[in-house]
């Protein structure tokens, strides 16, 4: 089995490492000029972004060569996924496949904008993560197959979803509101974890963004400073998955 993984706080590392297998990260796949990937059963994990999949997914997606008989997709999502699974389903006819199994694990929610991480961290026990993480491993064992079925209903509320929420926040210019405060030491680590090679970090300059960014926060939950901060934040703590550390986050993104 092959997982191909996309990770800015480390809860899909966390749930890719829990199924199990070979894993892939899709921002190092994503740097090769051609993708191909053949196994018995491979897998996509990835955060819900906006109720889809982030960009780099979706251009994955589009770029990968994927050769399987089961072909699943899990989400890792804070507080709902909208019509994520059609998203999934719809990817994946895109590029041939037929989507046999599809689910989503609900966990911390790090969308910043949002959601205060303290309040997160602290209720999280109630999301009963370990109990999910059972279910979709035994499913994904026992080569379990969903059918989501795309009515006109559900292409109507993607289309809302896109218009309110993605439209608004999926936008590769957004690191270039983020501030950098006085604290930061221009070590580099958010340059590191940046899974678009969106940071550049110099003594003389500090950091600087681009306008490739895919909005993941990877850089202001991993610094060590909190120095990187978006224009309005819910709470003052930072997040990463308790089994992942800053480490794992470089190794698959840098
Ligand atoms: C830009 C952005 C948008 C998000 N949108 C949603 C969403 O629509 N629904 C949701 O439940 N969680 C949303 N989240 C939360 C993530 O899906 C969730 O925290 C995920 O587990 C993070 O995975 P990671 O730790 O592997 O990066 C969003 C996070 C970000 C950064």
């Amino acid at each position: 089995m092959t997982i191909c993984y996309f990770t800015a706080t480390g809860n899909c590392l966390y749930v890719a490492r829990k199924i199990g297998g070979i894993l892939l990260s899709i921002p190092q796949l994503m740097r090769q000029e051609a993708i191909t990937i053949e196994d018995d059963a491979v897998g996509v994990v990835c955060p819900v972004y906006n109720a889809e999949m982030p960009m780099m997914v979706r251009a994955f997606m589009r770029k990968a060569k994927i050769l399987t008989d089961y072909f699943f997709f899990i989400y890792t999502y804070g507080a709902g996924f909208g019509e994520a699974y059609a998203h999934a389903k719809l990817a994946a006819e895109e590029a041939g496949l037929k989507l046999s199994y599809v689910n989503a694990i609900q966990m911390v929610d790090n969308f910043l904008p949002y959601f205060d991480m303290q309040e997160q961290i602290d209720t999280l026990h109630k999301k009963n993560v370990e109990g999910q993480l059972e279910t979709v491993c035994r499913d994904i064992a026992a080569r379990k197959t969903v059918d989501v079925k795309i009515t006109a209903f559900t292409k109507a509320q993607m289309a809302m979803y896109r218009k309110r929420l993605a439209d608004k926040w999926l936008r590769k210019d957004t690191a270039l509101s983020y501030s950098v405060n006085d604290s930061c030491i221009r070590c580099g680590i958010c340059a590191k974890v940046c899974p678009a090679n969106n940071v550049v970090v110099t003594k003389e300059n500090g950091v600087k963004f681009s306008d490739h960014c895919e909005v993941c926060y990877a850089c202001l939950h991993s610094c060590p400073q909190h120095a990187i901060h978006l224009p309005k934040e819910a709470g003052t703590t930072q997040f990463r998955n308790e089994y992942i550390t800053l480490n794992d986050i470089i190794q698959s993104n840098e």
